[in-house]
C-alpha cells in the first residue's frame, strides 16, 4: 500500500508500536515528557548527524527535536525502524528492551545507539533514523505516506 492509516488511541504514553509500511517497519513511540525534554536539550553540535532526515522537510534541515516531529504532536515520534548502518532493526520498541545509552533504541547488530528523537549518538550508523512523510488525520490517527 502506498499509504496507511494508523490509529494511535491504544498506544499509551511510554508505549510504542511497530507497523509495516511499504515493506518497512515503522516505529511509532508515544514519548513521555522526560523523553521529549531530554531530546530537546541536546545541542546540535553534540550530534553525529546534524540533519533532520525528515522526508517532509528540506535535506539541510537541522536535526532539532521539533524538526523530527510535528508541531502540537511532539509526543509522537514516527520513524522508519531500519538502522542506517547496515539495515538491522534496532531494539527499543518493547518495554523490556535495552534502549541504549541515550534512552531511545539500540541496534543489536553492531551497537548503534539512538536517542529519544531517533538520532544516532554512538556507534557505526552514519545517519539519524528516517522520518517518513506522515500527517495527522485527526488527534489520534495518522496517515503515513
Ligand atoms: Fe545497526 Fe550495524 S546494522 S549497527
Amino acid at each position: 500500500l502506498a499509504s496507511i492509516e494508523v490509529d494511535l488511541a491504544p498506544v499509551k504514553e511510554g508505549q510504542a508500536i511497530t507497523v509495516l509500511w511499504r515493506g518497512k517497519p515503522v516505529f511509532i513511540r508515544h514519548r513521555t515528557p522526560e523523553e521529549i525534554a531530554t531530546a530537546k536539550a541536546v545541542p546540535i553540535t553534540d550530534l553525529i548527524d546534524e540533519f533532520a532526515r525528515n522526508d517532509a522537510l528540506p535535506e539541510d534541515t537541522p536535526a532539532t527535536d521539533p524538526n523530527r516531529t510535528k508541531g502540537g504532536h511532539e509526543n509522537w515520534l514516527i520513524m522508519v525502524g531500519i538502522c542506517t548502518h547496515l539495515g538491522c532493526i534496532p531494539k527499543g520498541q518493547s518495554l523490556g528492551d535495552a534502549k541504549g545509552d541515550f534512552g531511545g533504541w539500540l541496534c543489536p547488530c553492531h551497537g548503534s545507539h539512538y536517542d529519544t528523537a531517533g538520532r544516532i549518538r554512538k556507534g557505526p550508523a552514519p545517519r539519524n533514523l528516517e522520518v517518513p512523510v506522515y500527517n495527522f488525520v485527526n488527534d489520534t490517527k495518522i496517515k503515513i505516506g
